[in-house]
């Protein structure tokens, strides 16, 4: 019987702090109207703590994943963890998790694929599992967006927030766990998304501080454009070659960008709203953390067997689509 990886467990964190339309509106010239057709975001979670980080949040993400599934930190061979705000450049997030977590006989790593971190450190730690080279994997998202968001920008300060996201993946075999993926990425989106400056190609200086160069670029309607086509075309194919139709599914759980580009790729897959995971109205963009935070916050209603798909699409540009059947009974939800 094959080997396939499931995930046994769930656990998040976003920070207390709400920023809303509200105060956006009095920081830059825009209005909740405005925000909500167009993008669908009523509020957002912003770590405001001095000295607290995307480790902090992920490592909370983590503790609480522990907890509830009864799990010993030694007990974890492996950790990835999805980001594109790391604390610094080095160390990893992984590693600050591992540290402050407890993880004392885990190796691991991070993974930068922006908004589709999630999925390609899902598919890292699925074949880590497979393999049989380990049993138990952490797959983490975390992302501090308010720390390279421009809060003078009105095209784009609306749009994202601060949040991390953990599962556990274990062997099973079971025909449940992730059954498929497809990931893939067109690095020319360069132009369209990125951050310019504080890597290797533009060091921080007293003049890419002044050019606001280590903030979030966006050319907001050549994203959107790619992006509604790319994560509709990619979960169409994963239903189509594994002879799912929109009955057999029971969540389409989307990347949460903007609520327009979620109803469209429904849409494209005949699924109906109350078989999708939404949550962008409170949390926002939080990046490589919208998918496990959606999963944390929708655990409850989910039954063992269940078919879900789950898509993103991110700078890079990065997407993808996985396919799985669900392996538990959420009972719990979040806490
Ligand atoms: O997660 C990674 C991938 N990212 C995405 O998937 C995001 C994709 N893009 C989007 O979600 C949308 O393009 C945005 C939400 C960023 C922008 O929405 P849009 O409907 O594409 O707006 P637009 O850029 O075409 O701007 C329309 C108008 C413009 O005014 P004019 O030129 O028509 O007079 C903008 O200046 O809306 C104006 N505008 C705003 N007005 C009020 C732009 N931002 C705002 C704002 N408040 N915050």
């Amino acid at each position: 019987m094959k080997l396939r990886a499931a995930i046994t467990g769930v656990g998040g964190y976003v920070p207390p702090d709400i920023l809303d339309n509200e105060q956006l509106s009095r920081m830059v010239d825009t209005s909740d109207e405005w925000i909500m057709q167009r993008i669908g975001i009523k509020e957002r979670r912003i770590l405001k703590e001095k000295g607290k980080a995307t480790s902090y949040m992920g490592t909370k993400a983590v503790k609480d994943l522990l907890k509830k599934t009864h799990t010993h930190p030694e007990e974890i061979d492996f950790l990835v963890c999805g980001t594109v705000t790391p604390d610094m450049p080095f160390p990893a997030v992984a590693h600050l998790i591992c540290d402050k977590a407890g993880l004392h006989n885990a190796f691991g790593y991070d993974l930068n694929a922006a908004c589709s971190g999630f999925l390609y450190a899902l598919e890292t730690g699925r074949r880590f599992i497979e393999s049989g080279a380990y049993k138990k994997v952490i797959v983490v998202g975390a992302d501090m967006m308010s720390s390279i968001t421009n809060y003078e920008d009105r095209t784009s300060c609306p749009l994202f927030g601060d949040g991390a996201g953990a599962v556990l993946l274990e062997p099973t075999h079971e025909i449940t766990g992730i059954m498929d993926s497809i990931l893939q990425v067109d690095g020319s989106g360069v132009k369209n998304l990125h951050m310019a400056a504080g890597g290797s190609l533009n060091p921080a200086s007293h003049e890419t501080v002044d050019k606001k160069q280590h903030f979030v670029y966006q050319e907001g309607q050549a994203v959107f454009k790619v992006a509604v086509s790319k994560m509709a075309d990619v979960s169409v194919e994963i239903m189509k070659r594994n002879n799912l139709t929109h009955e057999d599914i029971k969540f389409l759980v989307p990347h949460q960008a903007n609520l327009r580009i979620i109803e469209a790729t429904a849409r494209r897959m005949e699924i109906g709203r109350e078989q999708v995971m939404i949550n962008i109205e409170k949390y926002g963009n939080t990046t490589a953390a919208t998918i496990p935070l959606c999963l944390w916050e929708f655990e409850h209603l989910l039954r063992k067997g269940d078919n879900l798909v789950l898509t993103s699409f991110g700078a890079g540009f990065t997407w993808g689509s996985m396919y799985l059947k669900w392996a538990y009974d959420g009972k719990s939800g979040k806490q």
